[in-house]
């Protein structure tokens, strides 16, 4: 049985497909990206990453969306952390 592909659009604008339970952390490094991690039990919020437009936290959450249904993610970026 084929699983179901999950489309998503990095912010380096490199598109991977996952398969829906996939986590995030594997996913964007076949992508080239590195998510930020912290406590990895969803408390710190170094995590985190905006997936259409919803922020959630990457260690605890799993890739979830529909055949059609092209996930945009934007890593959040904390001022505090920023030079
Ligand atoms: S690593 Fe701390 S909330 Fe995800």
């Amino acid at each position: 049985m084929k699983e179901t592909e999950i489309k998503i659009q990095w912010p380096n604008n490199t598109v991977t497909y996952a398969s829906e339970g996939d986590d995030w952390f594997s996913t964007a490094r076949k992508a080239g990206l590195e998510i930020p991690t912290g406590c990895l039990t969803g408390s710190c919020g170094a995590c985190e990453i905006d997936v259409n437009g919803k922020t959630i936290r990457a260690c605890i959450s799993d890739i979830r969306g529909s055949k059609k249904c092209l996930l945009k993610v934007s890593l959040t970026t904390d001022p505090f952390w920023e030079k």
